[in-house]
C-alpha cells in the first residue's frame, strides 16, 4: 500500500483497504512506541499546524507524532500568521508548501482546507473542519478493534447532533469498514441527503447496515455508544436551542441499559461537558473507553503522516 503525497481530508477519498491499512500502521507504531522504539520515518520533515479553533488532543498527537518520527513540528494559531485575512488562502499555501513538507489545518470552513490542499505542493492533513473529523475516527476505528478484535459487523449508534462533523466523519468512516452505523437524532439534526446517499452506497459495498433514526429504542443490540458535545465549536449563539433539542438523547445508565447487551462500550472523542450529551457515572463507567481513543489519536496521527510523508512501513 503506498498513500506517499496523499492528502487526508475526508475518508471518502480513502478505500477500505487503505484506511484497514492505516490502522495496522497505527497499530504497529503503537506497539513500537510501548516497546519504547521510536522511529526515524519523518526524520528532518517540518510540519506546519495551522489552527483557527482551539484543541487539545489534535494539536498534541500531531506534535508528539511528528517529533517521536524525527520531525519537527510548528504550532501556527489564529493570531500568528495572516490566514485568509492580510494574505490569501492560495497564497499562504504556497508560501507555506515552500518551507514545509506537511500542513495539518484544523479549522472552520472545510473549502479553506480544500484550498489549502489544493496549492500547497505537499500533504494537507484535516484537523477538524465544521463539516469532518478523519483522524478522529481512524482513533476511534483503532479503539473498536483493540476492544471487540475486529470492526466489521459491529452494531454502532452515534447519538446527538446528527448533523455535525463527528456524525457526518463516523457515518462515512464506518459505512465504509462494513460497520452497522446508527444515527439517532431529533429529525431536525439529521444528516443531510446527499450525504446519507453516499454512504448508502458504502453501506451497500461493505454490507453494512446505515439506519438513521429518532427513536431511543433504536439503541438496541448496539455494541457501541457515541455522542459528541451538543454545541460545536463556532456555533455557541446554538446553545440554549440545542441543549432543549437534545436532552431526551443524553447518554446516561438507563439509555446504556437499553441496548441490552452487557458488553457494550461508551466512546466520545472528547472534550465532554458531563451532565449534558453524557453523564458522570457514565463517563467514568468501566464500560468507557474515552482515554483510549484519547491516546489512539497520537498513534493515529502518526500513521497518517508517516504514510502520506514519511518512509511508510513497506518503503
Ligand atoms: N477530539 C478532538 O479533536 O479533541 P481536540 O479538540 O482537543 O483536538
Ligand atoms: N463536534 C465537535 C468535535 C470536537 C472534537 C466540535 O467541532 O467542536
Amino acid at each position: 500500500m503506498n498513500l506517499f503525497g496523499r492528502h487526508f481530508l475526508t475518508l471518502k477519498d480513502f478505500s477500505r483497504e487503505e484506511i484497514a491499512y492505516l490502522l495496522d500502521l497505527s497499530a504497529k507504531l503503537k506497539a513500537d512506541k510501548k516497546k519504547g522504539i521510536n522511529g526515524d520515518r519523518l526524520k528532518g520533515k517540518n510540519i506546519a499546524l495551522l489552527f483557527e479553533k482551539p484543541s487539545t488532543r489534535t494539536r498534541c498527537a500531531f506534535v508528539v507524532g511528528a517529533r517521536d518520527e524525527g520531525a519537527f513540528p510548528e504550532y501556527l494559531g489564529k493570531d500568528d500568521i495572516q490566514l485568509g485575512h492580510k494574505e490569501s488562502v492560495a497564497d499562504t499555501a504556497r508560501v507555506l508548501g515552500r518551507m514545509f513538507d506537511g500542513i495539518e489545518f484544523r479549522g472552520f470552513k472545510h473549502s479553506t482546507l480544500e484550498e489549502l490542499a489544493k496549492y500547497a505542493g505537499v500533504p494537507v492533513w484535516n484537523g477538524l473542519t465544521d463539516e469532518y473529523h478523519p483522524t478522529q475516527i481512524l482513533a476511534d476505528l483503532l479503539t473498536m478493534k483493540e476492544h471487540f478484535g475486529k470492526v466489521e459487523g459491529l452494531n454502532f449508534v452515534y447519538i446527538g447532533d446528527g448533523r455535525n462533523n463527528m456524525a457526518n466523519s463516523l457515518m462515512i468512516g464506518m459505512t465504509k469498514l462494513g460497520v452497522n452505523m446508527t444515527v439517532l437524532a431529533p429529525k431536525t439534526l439529521w444528516p443531510l441527503k446527499e450525504l446519507v446517499d453516499l454512504c448508502e452506497g458504502y453501506a451497500k459495498t461493505s454490507g453494512a447496515k446505515l439506519t438513521i433514526s429518532e427513536d431511543i429504542d433504536a439503541v438496541k443490540d448496539a455494541d457501541v455508544i457515541y455522542t459528541d458535545v451538543w454545541v460545536s465549536m463556532g456555533e455557541e449563539d446554538k446553545a440554549k436551542e440545542r441543549i432543549e433539542l437534545l436532552k431526551p438523547y443524553q447518554v446516561n445508565i438507563d439509555l446504556m441499559n437499553k441496548t441490552g447487551k452487557e458488553s457494550t462500550i461508551f466512546m466520545h472523542c472528547l472534550p465532554a461537558i458531563k451532565g449534558y450529551e453524557v453523564t458522570e457515572d457514565v463517563f467514568e463507567s468501566a464500560k468507557s473507553v474515552v482515554f483510549d481513543e484519547a491516546e489512539n489519536r497520537m498513534h493515529t496521527i502518526k500513521a497518517v503522516m508517516v504514510a502520506t510523508l514519511g518512509k511508510g512501513d513497506d518503503k
